[in-house]
C-alpha cells in the first residue's frame, strides 16, 4: 500500500484523479468556468452600486439610475443561474469520478487473489470502497473549484479596492492578519477536537455493532445492564467530543464577524469624514467598500476549511489509489480452456503453505480416476480444506504439480479451470437475497424451472417449498434465518445446478438434525453420482462408500485404501479413528 501523503498538495497523485474526470471534460470545463463566472460577477455589482449612488442618484437622473438597476439585475440573474448550475454539475462531476473509481476498484478486487483478503481486515477495504470514495467526491463538490473560485474573487476584490480608493483599502487590509490569525488558531483547535469526534464516533459504532451482533451473549449472561452503564460512558465521550467543537465555533464566528464590523466601522468612519471634507472618496464608494469587505473575509474563514476538505479528499484518494496499484492476483497466463472435463486429477508432489514459516501441505500426490469418489479423512487442521483451495487455484503451490485431465491447471484459463469444478464449502455463504438468487448467483442462464427440477432430483424441493415464499424466501444477511443444515443443502443445490465435471464437498462437522442429515446423504449420492469427487468426510455414510479414503494428518498423506482395506491394517490411523469416533456413531 502507497505510503500515506504527508505533503500539503500532491501533484502527481492529483493529475492521476483529474484523469479520472476526462470522461465528463464538458462538465469540467464547464465548472471551472462557472466559477470564474461568479468570481467576477460577484465583484461586478458592489461596482454598479456604487455608480448608481455617484452617478444617477446624486445627479438625480432617473434614466441612468434604471439603467443601472437593470444592469444590477442582469447580473444577479447571471449569478443565481451560475450559482445554481455550479452547485449542480460540481457535485455531479464529483459523484460520476467516485462511481466510476469505485467500480474499477470493486472489479480489481474480485480478481485479487486469497492471500490478500487473509491479510487484509473486511472493515478497512469495505471503509477504502465506501467511505474513502465518498470523501474524494468533496475534492470536486466542495473542494478544488470552491477554492480556485474563493481565491480568484478575492483578488479580483482586493484589486477592485486597491484601484477605487487605496486609502479604504489599506484600512480593510490592516484588518487581514487579525482575520487569518483567528482563523488559523481557530483551525487548529477545530482539526483537534474533529479528530477527538471522529475517534468517539467509531467508538460508539463498533460498541453498538458488536453488542447488537453479540445480543445473546449479553442477555444469556445477563449483562444489560454493565453494558448500558458502559454505553453511557462511551455516550458521555461522544457528546463531551462534540460539544468541544460547537464551542470553538462559539467563539470563533462573533470574534470574526466582530472584525469584520470593525473593519466597516473603520470604513465609515475614514470615508465618511473624507467624503464630509469633500475628499476624494465618494459615499457610492463606502457603501461598495461595505460589501467588499465583507465579501473578502467571508470566504477567507472557509478557505481553511476548504483546504482542510481538498486535503482529506487527497488522503482518501491516497489510499483507495493504494488499492488500484495493488498487484495482487493469481497469474491467469493459462490459455487452454477446460471444457466438459472428464475428471481426472493429480496431485504430484505438491507442497504448500500459506506462509513461508509453516509448511502446510508436506509433499502430497494422490490420483483421482474420472467418475471416482474419494473421501479424505483426518484430524481438523490437517490441511483437507487447503487441497480445495489448491485445486481451485485459490493459492499458488510452492512446488509439484496439480493436474486435471493430465494438464497442468495452471495451463487452463482460471476462469474455465473454476468452471469444472463446483465446491459446497464447510461454512455455507449464503447472500442476503432470495433462495433463488443464492442458488443462481444471478446467471440468467439458468431458469427457475430448472432449479426446481434439480432441487427435485436432489431432493431439497419439498423442504424449500416449505418456507415461507418459497424459493423466494429472503434469507437475510449471510443467512442467518436458516439452520447449517438448511445451509448446505442449498449450496449443494448451488453446486448440482451449476453441473460441473469436478465436485468438491467440505462437508459440516457440525452435527445437523437427523432430518437435515437424511436429505443431506440423499443429496450427496446423487450429486456425486457418474462425476468425480472429493469429499472432505466427517460422516461415516460417506466414508464407506467413496472408492478410495485418502488419510491425512499434518499435511501428509498417511494411509489410502478402501474402507475394508484400511480397516485390516493393525494398528493403522484409520482403523483406531473409526474406533474413536465412528463406532459409537454406527452404533446409534
Ligand atoms: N487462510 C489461511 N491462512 C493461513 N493459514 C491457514 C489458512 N487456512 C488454513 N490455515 C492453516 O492451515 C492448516 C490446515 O488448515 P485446513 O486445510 O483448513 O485444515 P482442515 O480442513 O483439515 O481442518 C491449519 O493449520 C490452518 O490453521
Ligand atoms: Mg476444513
Amino acid at each position: 500500500m502507497a505510503k500515506e501523503s504527508g505533503k500539503a498538495f500532491d501533484f502527481k497523485l492529483f493529475k492521476r484523479l483529474l484523469a479520472f474526470t476526462n470522461a465528463y471534460r464538458g462538465t469540467f470545463y464547464f465548472v471551472a468556468f462557472a466559477a470564474i463566472a461568479m468570481s467576477g460577477l460577484a465583484v461586478l455589482s458592489p461596482h454598479l452600486l456604487r455608480l448608481a449612488i455617484d452617478n444617477a442618484m446624486f445627479n438625480r437622473d432617473l434614466p441612468l439610475l434604471q439603467y443601472y438597476l437593470m444592469l444590477m439585475l442582469g447580473v444577479l440573474v447571471l449569478e443565481v443561474f451560475f450559482q445554481l448550475s455550479f452547485i449542480y454539475y460540481a457535485n455531479w462531476l464529483g459523484q460520476n469520478v467516485i462511481k466510476d473509481i469505485r467500480v474499477k476498484l470493486f472489479k480489481l478486487m474480485t480478481s485479487f487473489k486469497m492471500k490478500y483478503f487473509d491479510k487484509s481486515a473486511v472493515g478497512r477495504l469495505t471503509t477504502r470502497a465506501v467511505n474513502d470514495i465518498e470523501t474524494i467526491s468533496s475534492i470536486f463538490s466542495q473542494g478544488l473549484f470552491m477554492i480556485i473560485s474563493d481565491l480568484l474573487k478575492m483578488l479580483t476584490i482586493a484589486g477592485v479596492m486597491l484601484y477605487m480608493s487605496w486609502r479604504l483599502s489599506l484600512i480593510v487590509f490592516a484588518i487581514l492578519p487579525l482575520i487569518i490569525y483567528a482563523t488559523r488558531v481557530f483551525q487548529r483547535a477545530m482539526k483537534v477536537a474533529f479528530e477527538e469526534v471522529r475517534n468517539q464516533v467509531a467508538n460508539l459504532n463498533s460498541f453498538v455493532q458488536e453488542r447488537i451482533t453479540g445480543m445473546k451473549i449479553v442477555q444469556i449472561f445477563t449483562r444489560e445492564e454493565t453494558e448500558y452503564k458502559r454505553f453511557i460512558d462511551i455516550n458521555q465521550k461522544h457528546k463531551k467530543a462534540w460539544v468541544k467543537t460547537v464551542w470553538y465555533n462559539s467563539i470563533f464566528f462573533p470574534i470574526a464577524e466582530m472584525a469584520s464590523s470593525i473593519a466597516i466601522g473603520l470604513i465609515v468612519w475614514y470615508g465618511g469624514l473624507n467624503a464630509a471634507e469633500g475628499g476624494v472618496i465618494t459615499l457610492g464608494i463606502v457603501t461598495a467598500f461595505i460589501q467588499y469587505s465583507q465579501m473578502l473575509f467571508r470566504p477567507l474563514r472557509q478557505i481553511a476549511d476548504k483546504f482542510n476538505t481538498l486535503q482529506m479528499g487527497m488522503v482518501a484518494a491516497n489510499r483507495v489509489f493504494g488499492i488500484l496499484d495493488t498487484k495482487s492476483h493469481i497469474s491467469n497466463e493459462g490459455e487452454k480452456v477446460l471444457t466438459d472435463a472428464k475428471g481426472a486429477i493429480a496431485f504430484e508432489n505438491v507442497r504448500f503453505g500459506y506462509n513461508e514459516k509453516e509448511e502446510v501441505i508436506k509433499d502430497i500426490s494422490f490420483k483421482v480416476y474420472p467418475g471416482e469418489t474419494i473421501a479424505i479423512v483426518g484430524a481438523t487442521g490437517a490441511g483437507k480444506s487447503t487441497i480445495i483451495n489448491l485445486l481451485n487455484r485459490f493459492y499458488e503451490i510452492n512446488s509439484g504439480t496439480i493436474k486435471v485431465d493430465r494438464v497442468d491447471i495452471k495451463e487452463y484459463t482460471l476462469a474455465s479451470l473454476r468452471s469444472q469444478i463446483a465446491v459446497v464449502l464447510q461454512d455455507v455463504f449464503l447472500f442476503a437475497d432470495t433462495i433463488l438468487n443464492n442458488i443462481t448467483l444471478n446467471d440468467t442462464n439458468i431458469s427457475e424451472e430448472e432449479v426446481i427440477e434439480a432441487a427435485k432430483a436432489i431432493g431439497v424441493h419439498k423442504f424449500i417449498t416449505s418456507l415461507p415464499n418459497g424459493y423466494h424466501y429472503n434469507v437475510k444477511e449471510r443467512g442467518s434465518m436458516l439452520s447449517s443444515g438448511q445451509r448446505q443443502l442449498i449450496a449443494f443445490l448451488r453446486a448440482y445446478v451449476s453441473n460441473p465435471s469436478i465436485l468438491i464437498l467440505d462437508e459440516a462437522t457440525s452435527s445437523v438434525d437427523s432430518y437435515s442429515e437424511e436429505m443431506i446423504q440423499a443429496a450427496t449420492d446423487k450429486i456425486t453420482q457418474g462425476r468425480t469427487s472429493i469429499v472432505i468426510a466427517h460422516r461415516l455414510a460417506t466414508i464407506k462408500k467413496a472408492d478410495k479414503i485418502l488419510v491425512m494428518d499434518a499435511g501428509k498423506i498417511v494411509e489410502s485404501g478402501t474402507h475394508l482395506e484400511l480397516l485390516e491394517r493393525p494398528d493403522g490411523y484409520y482403523k483406531n479413528l473409526y474406533e474413536v469416533q465412528f463406532m459409537t456413531e454406527e452404533a446409534i
